[in-house]
């Protein structure tokens, strides 16, 4: 009883406080800000979100612009946005192997004031592909389990920024994964699969030189295992 008797006067002493305060501008919170590159070298991709404002009282929009180097002289460019309101944006023509980080600066403008935050980043080391697409399975003669899937669509030039992949399957029942990689190919064949078992198996990539990081798992494809196949 007590606790709630200091809680609720708490609540009331934080509201009137807030009350005084009314007449002042609040700055918007800080975009919170990620960058990924999942079309390496094309471009990267930044998108961002703001914590729910309590009193936001209109649209914010974003100014978003980036330099190559820290030094606060550098040229800006714009970071492409659909519409000012857009919480994403691109950085076109990525330079490869800069050696100076890039730094992204998105601003955020509300009516009741203007907030900014910096992400610097290295291209080469927010590398996460997307997942690897079109995962198919078709037993084999033998107890094998051929699994084949193509890179993924977004990946521009697979053939010159190469692509390593993990298999990861579980039979159904299991709850363990068992684990398979790195391998350059796009295909694989598990041996000594279990007759009339059902085997559940997804593909995930990793830029072939170890940039960035390993793109989610693919959506489990599935298969059962017919006997005498
Ligand atoms: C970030 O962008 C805003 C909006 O364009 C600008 O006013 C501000 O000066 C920029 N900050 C830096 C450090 O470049």
């Amino acid at each position: 009883m007590a606790l709630r008797l200091l809680l609720t006067l708490t609540l009331w002493a934080g509201r009137s406080s807030c009350r005084g305060r009314e007449d002042l501008p609040a700055a918007p919170a800080q975009p919170r800000v990620h960058c990924q590159a999942f079309r390496y070298p094309l471009a990267v991709d930044c998108s961002w979100t703001l914590p729910p404002a309590a009193d936001s009282t209109g649209p914010t929009s974003f100014i978003a612009t980036y330099r190559l180097g820290v030094a606060a002289h550098g040229e800006s460019q714009p970071c492409l946005q659909q519409k000012p309101e857009a919480t994403s944006c691109s950085i076109p023509d990525i330079q490869m192997f800069s050696m100076v980080p890039y730094m992204l600066n998105v601003t955020a403008v509300h009516p009741g004031g203007i907030s900014s935050s910096f992400v610097p980043f290295v291209p080469e080391h927010i590398i996460k592909p997307d997942p690897p697409e079109e995962v198919r399975l078709s037993p084999l003669p033998g107890q094998q389990l051929e699994v084949q899937w193509g890179p993924p669509k977004s990946w521009p030039f697979p053939e010159i920024f190469s692509l390593k992949y993990w298999i990861r399957y579980r039979r159904q029942g299991t709850s363990r994964f068992r684990q398979v990689g790195p391998i350059e190919a796009t295909s694989f064949t598990l041996r000594a699969v279990r007759p009339r078992a059902r085997y559940h198996i997804q593909v995930a990539a990793q830029d072939l030189t170890d940039y960035g990081e390993l793109s989610d798992w693919s959506h489990p494809a599935t298969v059962s295992v017919t006997l005498g196949k």
